[in-house]
């Protein structure tokens, strides 16, 4: 059984609740866990004996994914990893159409497709030994998870059926409350979604044999949504069904929602890769005292007498002075921590500097939101501080956003600084 993987990564113009962050990275390269938010979908396809290929889809430049795309399999693992480049936003489904002969080059059986902006420990084999374990035919998987009611309009909502695991109902981010079972973004198909897609009513007519003209072609612009077209119209059909994970699921859509991403993979590679972690040690042992989940970058370096964690990740080069202490935050790569600064529940922006016995500080967001907003003003969430964002000594910045470049000389609360 022959199995590729696409991952869905939109482009530049989907990740604006990520600013101030992705004006300098493209959101699926954001480190968590100390690894591009990618390499960890990467690396889930990789413990799927079938998928020899992975597709990441998207409309951003592919030169923004070439280095990851080096580094992210090494050769000797066998897969083959490519960027299918849309010239504009195709929706989730459009461009699965638009390069449906490369995905089904070589015929595959099942297809793997994954959002880019969702963190899971993606147990992809359990999710097919499930698919393949119903008895019907050509039918597709979606993985499933159960929110707190209140949040679950947020998300695609699922309505299953409980005997059968088939779904009866789908309904994308609808205004009341339908279920609290709400999809992940990550699905399996076989090669007959392009059929379902084909059959989609509505202009442009998708006629797939007129190809001669690139332009012409209209799977080139024809926008498809999985959910709202496809999901939606499978749904009751007796094709669709539910993989339920019980393990950790979030998306990442604001850039304050990335702390609690951050937490969630840190926790799992303390079960899969607890090598990765630096080991916990006491005060006075010449090394820092280190709480919990903590991911020290080799190249950074941090005076013994801090204190971190848990729930860190030093990025690299990166220098924390003495008696600094961090909680709950991402400090990104070459970010200066000057003597006494404390960092509790934020994200440090590359080559920022935070002057001694200054304190930055948020509170931690609802998970997949992480920065609320009142009156259009920020309120009670995670701080994020830009690239090169500089804050003098002695300075208090309490539930902020910080563009890049500034320079903070007095204490700032519940703002955006732009
Ligand atoms: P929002 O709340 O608006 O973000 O909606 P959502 O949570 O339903 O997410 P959305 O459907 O916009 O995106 C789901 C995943 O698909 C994300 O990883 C996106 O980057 C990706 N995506 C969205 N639109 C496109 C598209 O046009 N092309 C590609 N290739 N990927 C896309």
């Amino acid at each position: 059984m022959l199995a590729k993987a696409i991952i869905l990564i939109g482009g530049p113009q989907k990740g604006t609740r990520f600013r101030p962050l992705s004006m300098e990275l493209a959101k699926p390269l954001f480190p968590l866990a100390g690894v591009p938010m990618l390499q960890h979908h990467i690396d889930a396809c990789k413990k799927v004996p079938n998928i020899r290929q992975i597709f990441l889809m998207g409309f951003y430049d592919e030169s923004e994914f070439a280095t990851f795309m080096t580094q992210c399999i090494s050769p000797d693992e066998g897969i083959q990893i490519s960027y299918l480049r849309e010239t504009q936003a195709l929706g989730t489904g459009g461009g699965l159409m638009r390069y449906r002969d490369i995905i089904l080059e070589g015929q595959p059986d099942i297809l793997f497709v994954l959002h880019g902006d969702v963190c899971s420990s993606f147990p992809l084999n359990d999710m097919l030994a499930e698919h393949q374990k119903r008895a019907v035919t050509d039918h597709f998987t979606l993985m499933a998870t159960q929110v707190e009611r209140e949040r679950a309009h947020l998300y695609g909502c699922v309505v299953e059926n409980p005997e059968t695991g088939e779904v009866l109902h789908y309904a994308e981010k609808p205004q009341t409350f339908v279920s609290d079972l709400i999809s992940c973004g990550v699905f399996i198909f076989t090669p007959k979604l392009f059929d379902h897609i084909n059959a989609l009513s509505g202009p442009p007519a998708l006629d797939l044999d007129c190809v001669d003209d690139e332009e012409a072609d209209p799977r080139n612009s024809h926008n498809v949504s999985l959910e709202r077209d496809v999901l939606v119209q499978l749904s009751g059909s007796g094709k669709l069904f539910v993989y339920k994970t019980l393990d950790f699921w979030t998306a990442v859509k604001t850039s304050g929602s990335a702390l609690h991403a951050n937490r969630c993979y840190l926790s799992f590679v303390r079960k899969s890769n607890p090598e990765r972690l630096v080991a916990a040690k006491p005060a006075g042992s010449g090394f820092p005292t280190i709480v919990g989940d903590v991911i020290i970058d080799p190249t950074a370096t941090v005076d013994p007498t801090c204190k971190l964690g848990p729930n860190v990740t030093i990025g690299p080069g990166a220098k924390i002075g003495a008696g600094v202490r961090i909680v709950d935050s991402i400090v990104l790569d070459q970010v200066e921590v000057k003597p006494h600064a404390c960092i509790i529940h934020a994200v440090i922006g590359w080559q920022s500097i935070v002057g001694a016995w200054s304190r930055v500080e948020g509170v931690p967001g609802l998970p997949g939101t992480g920065n609320q907003y009142v009156n259009g003003q920020k309120n009670n969430g995670v701080t994020i501080l830009g690239k090169g964002v500089e804050v003098a000594a002695e300075i208090i910045v309490r539930n902020c956003i910080v563009l890049p470049h500034k320079s903070l000389t007095s204490n700032q609360r519940n703002e955006i600084l732009l």
